[in-house]
């Protein structure tokens, strides 16, 4: 076992970027990929979904010889003095989290780790899974210490909230162990001005907080902050539905709102909804272990209501101006869930498309990173284009559903140009309402009067 060498188990969005950060921290990280195709994109020295500056700082680890990909626990476990677990936690069909990667991983790595090794849990887990897997440790009598340090980085912005955090949590009985975790964190953050400038991505003179917890509570922190954000998106949303009905506009509202610095006017932003591999999972996590302990987090079921009604009050929001569907060529753009990044989980955009779909319009879908990742999850009747021009030719409609800047910087008289009607709803509240309605269209917003 060697003090300077780390496992990661997984290379997703979170096991990546963390692998490939300690890579450039003085550490020799080996990242576990066990899916073929994915490994042999990462041996490359690319990641195979899309983060802005991820792709630069795998290629020059693995160049160093500080990042090595590879499927096998045998060739890395043993000799590495901190596994990071960080594999997927996929839902059940009742909502909650499908724990059997996560015990998988701990179990195929429980056989290897080495005395005075310490496990780090970063997948999002519920509240006492920790305890659950530290039993699994001490009934396999190895000498292993257990910590919870849950990720709180965006995708699309990985690396920047991963190099400038406002918090880095640890939490766990072993405070030697929680305290060489919390070391890990110190020494990336000694690098992180190098590594950014090499990534290009911005950078942020932030003094972020080093919170060290007990085990439950560091569990607990990650679905509460997760949740309370997706609360605050909910309200926004509720707010919109409002502001549709007394001509205000949501916008105005929560940015005064946003103001008072007890409330911050940070998710806010009122459309057509949160998606994610995290929000909506972590909301109905949430909702699990609270039943499965007696509490009944009825503020979170409601703002779970709130979020999947939103795809279809969008639709609605259409169907009104155009009276019916059926028939109308709509044009979605945007499918990933939001900007920055080509996954589609959960994705609104994909839901409006295929709700508008069932309903008999006539959609053709286009996204600038996510077009290949949504094809699986788009019914076969949608049409993906190459381009927002294709979609839009010939539409009655638009409908905007991720505020990538490509469409940011639309000008609306190429909007106008493209339709042969004139509904465009911008259900991302990107688009400028006064320069749309003179361009000659009929901007729909949501919440927006
Ligand atoms: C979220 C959290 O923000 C991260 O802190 C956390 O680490 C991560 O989940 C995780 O658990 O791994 P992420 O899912 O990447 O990050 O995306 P967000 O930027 O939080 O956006 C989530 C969804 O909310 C998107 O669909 C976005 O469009 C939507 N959103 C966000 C709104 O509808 N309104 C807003 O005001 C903000």
């Amino acid at each position: 076992m060697n003090e300077k060498t780390i496992t990661v188990l997984g290379a997703g969005y979170v096991g990546l970027t963390t692998a490939a950060l300690l890579a450039h921290a003085g550490y020799k990280i080996y990242v576990i990929e066990p899916n073929q195709k994915r490994l042999d994109v990462i041996k490359t020295g690319r990641s195979f979904f899309y983060e802005e500056g991820l792709d630069v700082i795998i290629k020059t680890a693995i160049d160093a010889g500080n990042l090595v990909p590879t499927d096998s626990y045998e060739d890395s476990v043993p000799q590495s003095s901190v596994v990071f677990s960080c594999v997927g936690t996929p839902d059940n069909p009742d909502g909650s989290s499908n724990l059997s990667y996560v015990f998988g991983a701990a179990e195929q790595a429980a056989a290897l780790m080495q005395p005075g090794c310490v496990y780090v849990q970063k997948s999002t887990v519920p509240v006492r899974t920790g305890e659950r897997i530290e039993a699994m440790f001490k009934e396999k009598g190895i000498d292993v210490a257990y910590v919870s340090n849950p990720e709180f980085l965006r995708e699309g912005t990985a690396l920047y909230d991963t190099l400038f955090f406002d918090r880095v949590v640890v939490g766990g009985n072993d405070k030697k162990a929680v305290e060489r975790v919390l070391n890990l964190y110190r020494d990336l953050e000694a690098e992180r001005e190098t590594i950014a400038r090499l990534a290009e991505v911005e950078s942020h003179p932030r003094k972020g907080k080093y919170i060290s917890t007990s085990l439950n509570s560091a569990e607990l922190i990650k679905v509460s902050a997760n949740a309370f954000l997706a609360l605050k998106i909910s309200f926004a949303n509720s707010i919109a539905k409002l502001a549709d009905k007394v001509d205000a506009d949501v916008v105005e509202v929560m940015d005064a709102v946003g103001a008072d610095e007890r409330i911050g006017r940070a998710f806010l932003n009122a459309g057509r909804g949160y998606g994610g591999g995290c929000f909506p999972k972590d909301v109905s996590g949430l909702i699990s272990s609270g039943l499965e302990n007696g509490v009944d987090l009825e503020v979170m079921q409601a703002a779970q209501a709130v979020n999947q009604s939103m795809p279809g009050y969008v639709v609605e929001k259409l169907q009104d101006s155009l009276d019916s569907l059926i028939g109308k060529k709509v044009a979605v753009l945007g499918l990933a869930f939001k900007s920055g990044t080509s996954d589609v989980r959960k994705s609104p955009g994909v839901a409006i498309a295929n709700v508008l779909s069932k309903q008999g319009a006539i959609v053709s879908a286009y996204d600038p990173q996510a077009n290949e990742e949504a094809e699986a999850d788009l019914l076969r009747a949608v049409r993906l284009t190459g381009s927002w021009r294709d979609a839009a030719d010939g539409s009655d409609a638009v409908i905007f559903a991720t505020e990538w800047n490509e469409f940011r910087e639309l000008n609306p008289t190429e909007i106008a140009d493209a339709l042969t009607g004139t509904a465009v709803v911008d259900a991302v509240n990107i688009l400028d309402k006064q320069a749309t309605n003179e361009a000659g269209l009929r901007y729909i917003g949501v919440g927006r009067s």
